[in-house]
């Protein structure tokens, strides 16, 4: 309701201004004016997601209320767990930020500048095209966001810096859309591909890679492009050798494998965990940068899975 400029807004109406709803988080804009924006954030549990400075280093507040469920700021010198009732706040923000929802998190998230829609619109094409993916290849399902949890916990192990961290979990979030191009008959063919299938398979890197450079406060496309490259240069699409490899491309490249091979796929079902581990470890310092393959098999042994 709306008193003279006063706006007063009842539990009854929940809709808000807008909403973006992504997969696991949905952001709603429920008051805004002279560039300031009051939105309220949903996020499910065991979900990252961050703060990243702004383009241009334009002067920006980001505050964050927790008003249900814990956050933890994931850092490589210390964690920090962030309570319901407390807050956290951003000024002048240098370096991107990483958390963790441990339980479905609602906060209050108010901006001293607009970012609803720019959030909004490079994300929710994205996030979209990833669903599509998961609906074209049932076999693939929630890969994506096994990779992204296992590629942050590898690049924690291994005390990669902050904006790494960060720039990872949108990659290794979205290192497959280009996948959306693949015939749905490769996709899911049972044999071995053809030259030319494969070839098709082939270019999905670089179509990731391109539909990253959407998002625009930060740019992960070579992480994207490289996620395929292996250290003795037998990968592709490039066939970059170990050096010309970025860290965080060898962090998706044996996190990606492992989810590969410990899920059912068409061509053959899936193989223990001891089985992915000791086929990676075969091949450390032949495809997998070996100290990325240290890092992972410690962070498997820290969660009991070997
Ligand atoms: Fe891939
Ligand atoms: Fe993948």
């Amino acid at each position: 309701m709306n008193y003279n400029g006063l706006l007063i807004h009842n539990n009854k109406d929940q809709d808000g201004l807008d909403k973006v709803t992504l997969d696991n988080s949905e952001l709603k804009l429920i008051a805004s004016g002279d560039g300031v924006e009051v939105m309220i954030q949903a996020i499910n549990a065991n979900i990252t997601f961050d703060i990243y400075p702004p383009e241009d280093n334009a002067p920006i507040m980001e505050f964050f209320y927790v008003i249900e469920g814990q956050v933890e700021y994931l850092s490589t010198e210390e964690s920090v767990l962030i309570n319901p009732h407390e807050y956290f706040y951003t000024k002048n923000l240098t370096k991107p930020c990483v958390f963790k929802a441990l339980t479905k998190v609602k906060l209050l998230y108010v901006s001293s500048q607009p970012v609803f829609h720019f959030i909004g619109e490079s994300l929710t094409e994205l996030h979209n095209i990833n669903k599509e993916i998961d609906l074209k290849d049932k076999y693939t399902r929630g890969h994506s966001e096994r990779v992204q949890n296992l590629t942050i916990k590898i690049a924690l192990q291994m005390q990669l810096n902050r904006d790494k961290i960060a720039s990872l979990a949108l990659a290794a979030l979205f290192h497959d859309l280009g996948k959306i191009f693949i015939d749905d008959k490769i996709l899911r063919k049972p044999g071995k591909l053809t030259f030319d299938e494969y070839e098709s398979v082939k270019l999905h890197p670089e179509n990731s890679a391109n539909y990253v450079k959407k998002i625009k406060y930060i740019d992960v496309s070579d992480i994207v492009l490289q996620h395929h490259e292996r250290i003795d240069g037998s990968g592709y699409p490039l066939g970059l050798k170990d050096d010309k490899i970025c860290i965080e491309a060898k962090i998706i490249a044996v996190a990606d494998t492992f989810d590969a091979m410990t899920t059912d796929r068409p061509y053959r079902s899936a193989v223990t965990p001891k089985e992915a581990i000791d086929e990676i470890k075969r091949l450390s310092g032949i495809w997998y940068d070996p100290s990325v393959v240290e890092a992972f098999i410690l962070t498997l042994q820290k969660d009991g899975i070997i």
